[in-house]
């Protein structure tokens, strides 16, 4: 039995020098000293020798098994420090590298287009208001000078709000997505401020799906409202406006139109970019940017503003428009805009 327990120590430090995980070395104390291990199974010969004999076993099984616990802590450790370091190896950081940047967006084309209309404007006095985009329709048409069953309504397209089928009405008539930014002009008039130099910029709403109208749109609409503001003020506000988005060369025509809501009523026009006037987006050399004119007397009134003292000028001109006429931005379906698909909107 002795030289089994010699054997024993033999094996066992033999097994635990070469474990070579903490995971190991578990298993090769189980298989030797564990309660059911090769140290159990070997004590149990202890009850067929005689007792004499059991005394010097007993002694050499203790120094046995004391030699195999020492050399099992020792191997412990051993493992324990080494695979510390392999951890802190692995989990080192560098905190002083320079970090990975995460991926930055940027402002839609459409809101960067709005900051820039108003910082322009604003640099020669008017100031950006905000009126309601789902509006009645007396600021949405009757108050522009625009009858109930005026046919001119026809052409805004208008959403209307109902409850099934039934359209709400409120305080001023139907309520509808007001489908141009003119509905704010008698509400800034309401406002009791005066002069009145602002620009509108809102969302519009038409009953048109195409390639070159979205049903939610924007359009930005100025006012300048004052004694003695005639035409020549609504050429010099549009002439600085033009120079400054569009360029120092180009140059704007006011063509005479028809608005319910303004008289004399005109098309701005702008001229083309130096050495593209043949372009197809041109006609004679001029491409049509909006509507304009002096606020009729009509409506002044329904602002509250006596037109013997007051006159102003107002405009209004589709957003998304503009700016594609600026960047040249050649794109087939203006509702692109609004599709947020991503492969679009990177490119800008
Ligand atoms: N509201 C007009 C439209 O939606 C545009 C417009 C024309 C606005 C003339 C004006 C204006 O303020 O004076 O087509």
């Amino acid at each position: 039995m002795e030289s089994e327990l010699r054997k024993f120590q033999e094996f066992a430090l033999q097994a635990i020098s070469s474990a070579q995980s903490s995971a190991d070395l578990e298993h090769v104390r189980v298989q030797y000293l564990g309660r059911k291990g090769q140290m159990s199974e070997l004590m149990k010969g202890l009850k067929d020798v005689t007792s004499e004999q059991r005394k010097v076993i007993g002694q050499v099984a203790n120094e046995v098994k004391k030699k195999v616990e020492a050399a099992f802590s020792e191997r412990e450790k051993t493992l324990e420090v080494g695979e510390r370091k392999a951890r802190e190896d692995e989990e080192w950081i560098d905190i002083s590298a320079p970090g990975t940047a995460s991926a930055q967006g940027h402002l839609t084309l459409v809101t960067q287009a709005i900051e820039e209309i108003a910082e322009i404007f604003s640099q020669i006095g008017f100031v950006q208001v905000r009126h309601p985009e789902i509006d009645w329709d007396w600021y949405s048409f009757e108050s522009l000078n625009m009858p109930k069953t005026h046919p001119a309504r026809d052409e805004w397209e208008t959403f209307f709000i109902a409850d099934g089928d039934k359209v709400q009405t409120g305080e001023k008539g139907k309520v509808v997505l007001t489908p141009h930014s003119s509905n704010g002009q008698v509400r800034e008039m309401e406002r009791g401020r005066m002069p009145i130099r602002a620009i509108n910029i809102n969302k519009c709403y038409r009953r048109q799906s195409t390639v070159r109208h979205s049903p939610m749109f924007h359009q930005f609409e100025g006012w300048l409202i004052g004694e003695n503001v005639n035409i020549t003020h609504m050429k010099g506000v549009f002439d600085y406006f033009v120079k400054q988005f569009f360029g120092p060369d180009r140059e704007t025509r006011l063509r005479p139109y028809h608005f319910r809501f303004t008289e004399p009523s005109f098309e701005i026009d702008i001229s083309a970019e130096k050495g593209k006037e043949d372009s197809k987006l041109y006609k004679d050399g001029w491409l049509e940017l909006g509507g304009a004119g002096m606020m009729h007397p009509n409506v002044l009134r329904a602002g509250g503003l006596d037109p013997e003292k007051y006159t102003g000028i107002a405009f209004g001109w589709g957003l998304e428009r503009t700016m594609m006429m600026k960047s040249g931005m050649n794109i087939d379906d203006i509702r692109l805009l609004y599709k947020n698909d991503m492969r679009f909107l990177e490119q800008f």
